[in-house]
């Protein structure tokens, strides 16, 4: 009797199994491709279509807040016409340890001095030194995506010194 029902189920549980599976394809495969439209424009692809006009970048020298900790902070100046070459480095004028004074700018992170050993180098790594591989400007636009990413401060981690 008990093996009976264990073999009920079993079947009852096989012929589930095919129908869940194709329905999460389904699902899946038209969720990814409407990520995909969104994400790589007109179909067919090759389709010529207006530009979209360049946005305009938020220039208030207010400095972002950081989504994480480690995130290269977003460049909350204009940098139109700075120089950033081999020869010469127009954001390192204002950023170097040397010149902050001068500029009130933030000086670069003690990290942008250390080589990947970790060692403190008396100038800026060469592996920093192309400053906008990392930091970005930002403009003020809708994500292209839906995303539902929280601050890591938000599922509820106690802070230290918020008393
Ligand atoms: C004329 C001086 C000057 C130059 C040149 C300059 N900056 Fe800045 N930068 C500042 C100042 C001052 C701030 C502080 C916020 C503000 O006033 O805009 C700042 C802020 C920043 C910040 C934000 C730091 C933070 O902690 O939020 C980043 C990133 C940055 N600059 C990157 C760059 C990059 C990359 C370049 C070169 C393309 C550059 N800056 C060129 C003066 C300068
Ligand atoms: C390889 C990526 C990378 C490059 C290249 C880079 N940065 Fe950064 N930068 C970061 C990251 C990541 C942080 C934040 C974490 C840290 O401090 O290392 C940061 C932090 C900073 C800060 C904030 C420092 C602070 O203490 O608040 C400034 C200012 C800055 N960078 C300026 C620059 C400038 C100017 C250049 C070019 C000379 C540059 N960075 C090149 C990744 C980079």
């Amino acid at each position: 009797m008990r093996r009976e029902n264990r073999t009920h189920r079993l079947t009852a549980r096989r012929r589930l199994a095919p129908t869940a599976l194709a329905l999460l394809l389904v699902t899946g495969t038209a969720a990814l491709a409407q990520m995909a439209a969104e994400l790589t424009g007109p179909t067919p692809p090759m389709e010529n279509v207006p530009a979209d006009p360049i946005p305009r970048w938020v220039v208030d020298d207010i400095r972002q807040m950081r989504a994480y900790p480690e995130q290269p902070p977003v460049i909350p100046h204009s940098i139109e016409g700075y120089q950033l070459s081999v020869n010469a480095n127009r954001c390192l004028s204002c950023h170097k340890r040397e010149f902050v004074q001068g500029s009130g700018a933030p000086m670069i992170s003690i990290t942008h001095y250390m080589n990947r050993q970790g060692q403190m180098l008396a100038d800026v790594s060469p592996r920093r030194y192309f400053c906008t591989a990392c930091h970005v400007p930002q403009a003020n636009t809708p994500p292209l995506i839906d995303n539902t990413f929280t601050d890591m401060s938000e599922p509820g981690v106690e802070h230290a010194g918020d008393e």
